[in-house]
């Protein structure tokens, strides 16, 4: 693998529900320590092409390619099989448990005794919490303890964990008030110094531009566009996004 190979790479990817043709001909490469933004209005299928990716949806046909390899993405085991982890904008945390039991809910550590190793557990969770600089009181903090924002800095780092490759983020900060979206936005912009590649869904323009490298528009299920940030405006993305 050279710095070239992307990490995910879609080709002619199409999906229907009977007659609803949700996605349609989407093609996307995205990069290691990319950050690309999928940008549509309501129902435009952002949601589904995430779906397909983290393996809660097959494709109705076209290709899925993981670091030059294509993969057949059945099931969302599969997915994170692949290094893919998603974080959904509605805090899909265990309210009653510490912050360091739900860094591995499902996975977690296990010692030579077949006992929780507790300890390394913690460790992990709090040098990664230092890392992104999620501001939690203790690896041991209870999650319904903590406001909306620490709660998502707990989710993307749970998906730093354990994403080798790519995150996916649909609307991470919908929920949250204006400091809590910068700090999860600041969290966000970190991962592209581990390499990690980022599709991120999001409604707010400003947040795009603050964070993306590309921005894909999706309108009605047709990918109308791929723009460089920094090439590109508001007011064309608006004109992308309603086809006006
Ligand atoms: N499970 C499903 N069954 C049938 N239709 C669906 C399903 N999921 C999504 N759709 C349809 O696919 C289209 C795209 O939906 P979605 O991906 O949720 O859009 P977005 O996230 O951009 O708002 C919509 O027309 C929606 O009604
Ligand atoms: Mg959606």
């Amino acid at each position: 693998m050279t710095a070239s190979t992307p990490v995910l790479q879609l080709t002619d990817i199409r999906k229907h529900f009977d007659a609803v043709v949700a996605i349609e001909n989407f093609s996307l490469d995205i990069y290691p320590g990319e950050i690309v933004a999928l940008v549509g209005d309501n129902g435009a299928g952002k949601s589904t092409l995430i779906k397909i990716v983290s393996g809660v949806y097959a494709p109705s046909s076209g290709s899925i390619t993981i670091e030059g390899e294509t993969v057949s993405m059945s099931s969302a085991t599969m997915a994170r099989s692949h290094g893919i982890e998603v974080v959904y904008q509605d805090l899909a945390l265990a309210d009653q448990q510490t912050v360091y039991m739900n860094m591995f809910l499902g996975r977690e550590l296990t010692n030579s005794f077949g006992l929780l190793d507790r300890k390394t557990m913690i460790s992990e969770t709090q040098k990664l919490v230092d890392e992104l600089d999620v501001r939690i009181p203790s690896p041991f903090a209870t999650i319904r303890d903590l406001s909306g924002g620490q709660r998502q800095g707990v989710a993307i780092a749970r998906a730093t964990r354990w994403a080798s490759k790519l995150i996916l983020l649909d609307e991470p900060t919908a929920a949250l008030g204006v400091a809590e979206t910068a700090k999860v936005e600041a969290i966000v912009q970190s991962l592209k110094s581990r390499n990690i590649g980022v599709l991120i869904i999001s409604h707010s323009l400003d947040q795009v531009f603050k964070l993306s490298d590309r921005i894909c528009v999706l309108r009605r299920g047709k990918q109308i566009g791929i723009r460089k940030t920094s090439e590109t405006d508001k007011n064309e993305i608006v004109s992308m996004i309603t086809g006006v």
